[in-house]
Order: C-alpha cells, then sequence, then structure tokens
C-alpha cells in the first residue's frame, strides 16, 4: 500500500531556506522519516517535490489510480490554488492530511488562509518536519479504519 507524500515549490530548499522558520532538516531527511514513519505500518511512501502547480496537479490525478493515501504540503500554493483544492477534492476515495511544517497561523495574515484545508481529512502545522510523520500515523490509522 502506497502513500504519495507531495511537497510544493521551494521545499526543495528545505534546511537553506529560512532556517529560522523551517529548521535545518533537510528534503531528504523528510523522505527518510516518512519512508520509515511508514514502514512502521507496513506502508510505503512515493516522495515527491515540484515547484510547478501544473505538475502537482497531475501527480494528485494520478494517485487515484495509483496511491492510498495522500500527505500534501502544498507550500505558497497552499494559500494560491484552486487548481490543487480540485484536484484533490476529485480524490474523494483517498485521506489526504494537509501538512505545513511552520504554524501558519502565527504567520503573516495572507498565510492564514488554505484553499486545501476544507477538503483535507486531517491538518496539521507548527509541528516541525515531525507533522509528516504525524500525517504519515495518521493516514495509516484512518486505511486501518477502513479496512477494519
Ligand atoms: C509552508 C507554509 C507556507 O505558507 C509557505 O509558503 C511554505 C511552507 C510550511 O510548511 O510551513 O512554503 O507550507
Amino acid at each position: 500500500t502506497r502513500v504519495l507524500v507531495l511537497n510544493g515549490p521551494n521545499l526543495n530548499l528545505l534546511g537553506r531556506r529560512q532556517p529560522e522558520i523551517y529548521g535545518t532538516d533537510t528534503l531528504a531527511d523528510v523522505e527518510k522519516l516518512c519512508a520509515e514513519t511508514a514502514a512502521s505500518h507496513g506502508l510505503e511512501t512515493d516522495f515527491r517535490q515540484s515547484n510547478h502547480e501544473g505538475q502537482l496537479v497531475d501527480w494528485i490525478q494520478e494517485a487515484r489510480e495509483h496511491h492510498a493515501a495522500i500527505v500534501i504540503n502544498p507550500a505558497a500554493y497552499t494559500h494560491t490554488s484552486v487548481a490543487i483544492r480540485d484536484a484533490l477534492a476529485a480524490c474523494d476515495e483517498l485521506p489526504i492530511i494537509e501538512v505545513h511544517i511552520s504554524n501558519i497561523h502565527r504567520r503573516e495574515e495572507f498565510r492564514h488562509h488554505s484553499y486545501v484545508s476544507a477538503i483535507a481529512d486531517g491538518v496539521i502545522a507548527g509541528c516541525g518536519i515531525q507533522g509528516y510523520a504525524l500525517a504519515v500515523q495518521r493516514v495509516a490509522r484512518l486505511l486501518e479504519q477502513r479496512e477494519g
């Protein structure tokens, strides 16, 4: 069973980009954390990052066929993208957890609104990269409940 973990724009720079906000762990560290957390629940992860909105939309559409759940940090597209929200809304069979490394509610006003939150099953913000591990754990639980 494969969980798609998607990362939006600028997260390729994680660890070097505003470390006072996002910390010093890199996206490779996040990938490892997700893989390890998933493995402990008998799941696999498919971990991806893109700076391009359309690429993210394509991957979300493909998840309908190929993945059991989606964990997504849409990064700046959180606050702008109706296209990503609509793509996620079309995955009505899949559990979806939204993750933000920083606490978007404690930051600038324009980060307080998310287009994704209203269609996500859960939202995690301000837990650092641990938020990804929490999201994978949550997905594992939701998939277990679905099977049971
Ligand atoms: C972010 C928060 C967004 O507001 C920002 O644009 C990001 C990262 C986070 O993980 O805290 O790029 O999604």
